[in-house]
């Protein structure tokens, strides 16, 4: 099952996933230590900024022997996007449960109109 992210300007494509509420697997939350965010280009790949320095070093130093060489692996929290096309394979991408961010949404909220407006 695929889902769809809008990544904004200057934003990783993890940081897009964890603001628009979904669980992308991290450590350091970006900070390009912890590398458990990387993920691999399936299609699209002209719609992915080039790695900085930041990104080939920690891959090149941090990840496991056989993914270092492999030109499709990117960390998604220094992943930055100039398209609509990427297409990129992770597991464990899920959406929060409600229940576990303790927030309440503005469709939540609009219910509650809707159900005073009855009573
Ligand atoms: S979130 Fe830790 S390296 Fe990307």
């Amino acid at each position: 099952m695929g889902i769809e992210l809008e990544v904004r300007k200057g934003e990783s494509v993890a940081e897009a996933a964890w603001r628009l509420g979904y669980i992308w697997p991290t450590l350091c939350w970006g900070q390009a230590d912890c590398v458990v965010c990387f993920t691999k280009i399936v299609g699209g790949e002209v719609c992915a900024q080039p790695m900085e320095e930041v990104e080939s070093d920690a891959i090149r130093f941090k990840m496991p022997p056989r993914l270092r060489t492999d030109r499709t692996v990117r960390l998604a929290c220094q992943l930055k996007v100039t398209g609509d096309d990427l297409v990129v394979e992770k597991r464990g991408v899920r959406l929060v449960e409600q229940e576990d961010n303790n927030m309440i949404s503005e469709a939540d909220e609009s219910v509650d109109e809707s159900e005073r407006e009855r009573s």
